[in-house]
């Protein structure tokens, strides 16, 4: 079969391919409580459709004063119903204050009374590779006791780092190349540290990504990402069927 001649021109270009879905941008100076009610109105619109609320938190400082007000208007949300996954975790035990399991704690787990069932942490504790591979097992599991090929998260929130990094997918690192695993342990050179993280294949499975993006963001990177520099990680999440929703406070 003779070859399809490619112009050079188009065969080394990397592709611009459009956003799947336009990110709807949401500015306010209500930061917490519009992520909440946010957060709490995908909690209640994912029980009413499946029974369940797949929810995946991200870490940093930022979600702080979004889960605490989460936990203060969620009294009513039926908890056990809800699967609680880390989009990524720093490779610290659970006690330590690098944690990001450890700022879901006492922000929104344990003020909301979530049950323990409902939680399904990454055990940064334990070494890195194994760590990766025992939580991405899990959701495996849970993917094939639903149907699904790849755990469908209902939301993943997810956080903007001043390089553009999201979850723990830094500018650079191996994560970033990652088609197949869900879940990976990643190397960041900048912090000297083993992380574990989502990838691509994971995050562009959800129903619904929200960003969650304090005031104190630089404006130009959040435009450079919602313009779709895919030099900076976090302008790759594109879910192929979901939505994306960026919460950025004033
Ligand atoms: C982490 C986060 C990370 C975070 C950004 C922003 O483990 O650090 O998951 O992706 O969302 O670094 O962090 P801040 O909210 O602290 O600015």
């Amino acid at each position: 079969m003779n070859q399809l001649s490619i112009p050079s021109a188009i065969a080394t270009e990397e592709p611009v391919l459009p956003m799947e879905a336009k990110p709807h941008v949401i500015r306010t100076k209500n930061f917490a409580g519009d992520a909440a009610d946010f957060i709490l109105q995908q909690a209640h619109k994912a029980i009413g459709e499946r029974n369940e609320f797949r929810i995946a938190l991200s870490g940093g400082n930022t979600p702080r004063p979004v889960y605490s007000r989460l936990a203060a208007i969620a009294h009513n949300l039926p908890w056990d119903l809800a699967r609680i996954t880390f989009g990524d975790e720093r490779c610290v035990p659970p006690d330590n204050q690098e944690s990001n399991f450890r700022m879901a704690w006492e922000t929104l787990l344990a003020p909301a009374a979530v049950p323990e069932k409902s939680i399904l942490r990454m055990r940064g504790e334990i070494d890195p590779q194994i760590a990766a591979r025992e939580y991405e097992e899990q959701l495996d599991l849970m993917a094939s006791q639903r149907g699904e090929p790849i755990y469908t998260h209902d939301l993943i929130l997810l956080g903007l780092g001043d390089d553009g990094h999201t979850a723990s997918l830094f500018p650079g690192t191996a994560a970033l190349e990652e088609t197949i695993r869900r879940v990976v342990a990643n190397f960041v050179p900048r912090l000297n540290a083993w992380r574990l993280t989502f990838t691509f294949p994971l995050i562009n499975c959800a129903r619904h990504i929200l960003f969650v993006v304090g005031a104190a963001k630089n404006p130009g990177l959040i435009q450079r990402v919602l313009n779709g520099d895919r030099q900076l990680p976090a302008a790759r999440v594109d879910p192929s069927a979901g939505e994306v929703t960026w919460m950025i406070g004033e």
